[in-house]
């Protein structure tokens, strides 16, 4: 969307994978404060992102949406200044249709200029707009009409269609909004996450600058996959463009989980200015090669063991997008090491099941 938003894929935090339905101005605050304590603000994670629940179920008399007395006493006006004043940036959230997909408040269908500018009143930096509960017309027909009104307030806000690929978002998306869902909702488990990651990898031509596949938010913290399946989540999104949403209690994440989420190499190969998906370029049974151009004509490149065994995935050149006699240095992200031994025609590595490698690889002379 053409709003000058989303040039790289957005970085933040969103409530609902953690939280669901249990948030409040509270929790919303002390994430604000646990992003810039623990150094992730200064990452680049920037938005805070309140999903579902946040509205009351009835509009007031002039139709307007109001923020839950019980939970956002403050209101969302006051909650976008504490934000601001943190030096990070409010995302809200709505819907495509007559209610939103909890059923406990209402959705911006019919309402859409309304709605946008009370948002843009409020000082809101992101919009996650649903498609829960809507009058059975395309995407296509209801999300414009918000992508409009949301330009029409003049105050930028981030797009995000949350349509769940059905109507294969990635061919319409980029002039509708910032950001597109290319599935239904992610889970807390290797199946579900590279399940993702394999229906958004379809898209990869469609995403750039301005406008990103979205495989779901980030699981990791959560508890539900092993430190190694966490790593592999955090370098497939961060290798696929993908909008790298923190899903987990931001206020008490162990150390392992801060590493993964902190891993300044790996958020570089995401927010790279180039701005290109990576592909699944090889694989054979479970063992997978992912690679995308960087900028500088380096190239990123993930080696992914989704199998029970440890095993050995070699890369070739001619499948990763490198001229055959070229000679690279390879950088181990997770390893934050450059290998001392310099690569012609292909890089092997070995590894354990649910694991992977991460490089970054970049011409010599
Ligand atoms: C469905 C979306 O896909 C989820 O990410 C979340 O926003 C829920 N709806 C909220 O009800």
């Amino acid at each position: 969307l053409a709003n000058g938003l989303g040039i790289t894929p957005p970085m933040g935090w969103n409530s609902w994978n953690h939280f669901n339905c249990k948030i409040d101005e509270k929790t919303i605050k002390e994430t604000a404060d646990a992003l810039v304590s623990t150094g992730l603000a200064k990452l680049g994670y920037q938005y805070v992102n309140i999903d579902d629940c946040w509205a009351e179920l009835s509009r007031d008399r002039k139709g307007n949406l109001v923020a839950k007395k019980s939970t956002f006493p403050s209101g969302i006006k006051s909650l976008a200044d504490y934000v601001h004043s943190k030096g990070l940036k409010l995302g809200i959230y709505s819907d495509a249709g007559y209610f939103t997909c909890s059923k406990t408040m209402p959705g911006s269908l019919g309402h859409e200029e309304q709605d946008a500018k009370t948002f843009a009143s409020w000082g809101v930096d992101y919009l996650k707009y649903d498609n829960c509960y809507n009058d059975g017309s395309k995407p296509t027909v209801r999300y414009p009409v918000m992508s409009r009104a949301l330009m029409k307030t003049g105050h930028p806000i981030f797009f995000s269609l949350c349509e769940w690929g059905e109507l294969h978002p990635a061919l319409w998306g980029a002039k509708v909004g910032n950001s597109w869902r290319t599935t239904g909702d992610i889970m807390d488990n290797w199946e579900s996450m590279m399940s993702r990651a394999d229906m958004n990898e379809v898209y990869a031509d469609f995403a750039r600058p301005g406008g990103w596949n979205d495989p779901d938010m980030l699981e990791i913290g959560n508890g539900g996959m092993t430190k190694h399946e966490y790593i592999v989540h955090f370098s497939i999104w961060a290798i696929s463009k993908a909008p790298l949403l923190i899903g987990c209690d931001a206020r008490n994440a162990t150390k392992e989980t801060m590493k993964i989420l902190s891993n300044k190499e790996v958020i570089a190969v995401n927010q790279d200015p180039l701005g290109v998906q990576a592909k699944k370029v090889w694989l054979k049974g479970d063992l997978e090669v992912w690679a995308g151009p960087l900028s500088g004509h380096r190239t990123a490149v993930v080696l992914v063991n989704r199998g029970l065994r440890h095993n050995r995935i070699t890369a070739h050149w001619k499948d990763i997008g490198i001229s055959p006699n070229k000679v690279v240095e390879a950088r181990d992200l997770w390893k934050h090491k450059t290998l001392k031994t310099r690569f012609m025609d292909n890089l092997t590595a070995t590894m354990a099941s649910h694991s992977c490698k991460m490089y970054v690889l970049t011409p010599i002379s």
